[in-house]
């Protein structure tokens, strides 16, 4: 009986902006302080586009250095897939963009628009096209600029987000025990009002009204999203470990969509998990919405706390609402 094919991680890349947003930053702006940003949500400090600087641009770099490192050339690919929530326009897709500014031609690329868990939705769109031999090379980009969609005036919420952009390239295998081992994926649109840019779209387009109401900007009920995320992290972690037979032994390093420390550390603490297994980067970066899981993989692995052989479980949450969880043997 043939082994059964499965997709795996062959290379990694990230980029970010230069240009820091340190929590004392806001303090000269906004009624906030470093104590309540660093004691609500682990961040210190985000990093944010400056003028030229895209998704596009910031998925391209990452994009390419994860061609680097699987020693691919951008011909390669065989196809595109970007998640994000911060397209470079309504459209065409970000993942059109990528593509040109790789120079490829005639090859499929599209975009996920899962918010925080668009990555994840991703590596289980990717892994699907490969297990049933449809492609062989596949690139996933999660890159996303919320700074651009921030409401500097709303200190509940611009305070979260940061820029930024991970890339992975996804080949088969047939090597037992190795690739991604399980996914799975979850919508509930009935919380679409959670978190959500009100206008731009057909629903609401731009008007001086909509400008005038910031109704371009993100608007989220965090008490809300925040129990939503404590809920969706516990179930995905563990339904991931039940589904694949795992214990806190067996896995290596959890490396969670980087929402809010508070809900990471409550996560750990529920499954007995040490910290040192959970990953986290979210002093740093803030939350980058797509970029989150690929940038937090990445720094993982260039800090020797996971690498080839490591079990690992990534999860996210966000806008829809949706989450999406996998269990990946690098
Ligand atoms: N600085 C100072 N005070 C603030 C700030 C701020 N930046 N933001 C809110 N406050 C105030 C509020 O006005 C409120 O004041 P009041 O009591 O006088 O009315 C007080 O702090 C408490 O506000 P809460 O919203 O109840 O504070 P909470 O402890 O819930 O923390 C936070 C708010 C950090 C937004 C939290 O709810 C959170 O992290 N939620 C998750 C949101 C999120 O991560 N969204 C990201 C996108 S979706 C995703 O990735 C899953």
């Amino acid at each position: 009986m043939a082994k059964p094919i499965r997709a795996a991680i062959t290379g990694m890349g990230t980029a970010v902006p230069e240009k820091v947003l340190t929590n004392l930053d806001f303090e000269k702006f906004l009624d906030t302080s470093d104590e309540w940003i660093t004691q609500r949500t682990g961040i210190k400090e985000r990093r944010i586009v400056s003028d030229g600087q895209t998704t596009a641009t910031l998925g391209t770099q990452a994009a390419r250095k994860a061609l680097d490192d699987a020693h691919l050339q951008s011909r390669d690919v065989e196809l595109i897939i970007c998640a994000t929530v911060t397209p470079e326009m309504v459209f065409p897709a970000t993942a059109c963009f990528i593509q040109d500014a790789l120079g490829v031609k005639d090859i499929p690329a599209f975009d996920i628009n899962a918010a925080c868990s668009g990555f994840v939705y991703g590596l289980t769109v990717a892994s699907k096209f490969i297990e049933t031999g449809t492609y062989k090379k596949v690139l996933l980009v999660g890159a996303d600029t919320l700074t651009r969609f921030s409401d500097y005036t709303d200190r509940g919420s611009c305070v979260l987000f940061g820029d930024g952009a991970g890339a992975v390239v996804l080949e088969p295998t047939d090597e037992p025990g190795k690739g991604i081992l399980y996914n799975v994926l979850h919508a509930d649109g009935s919380g679409w009002e959670f978190i959500y840019v009100p206008a731009g779209g057909s629903r609401t387009p731009p008007s001086h009204q909509t400008i005038d109401n910031r109704d371009h900007y993100v608007k989220m009920r965090g008490r809300d999203v925040y129990k939503f995320a404590v809920e969706k992290m516990q179930w995905l972690m563990e339904d991931c470990m039940k589904h694949c037979n795992l214990t806190v032994d067996d896995v290596d390093m959890v490396v969670p969509h980087q929402v809010n420390s508070r809900i990471i550390e409550s996560a750990a603490e529920k499954f007995h998990f040490p910290m040192e297994k959970l990953y986290m980067n979210i002093d740093r970066y803030g939350n980058t919405s797509a970029a989150s899981i690929p940038l937090a993989m990445e720094g993982a692995r260039r800090e020797g706390k996971i690498g080839p052989g490591s079990l690992i479980l990534v999860v996210a949450f966000g806008a829809g609402l949706t989450w999406a969880g996998s269990v990946i043997r690098l």
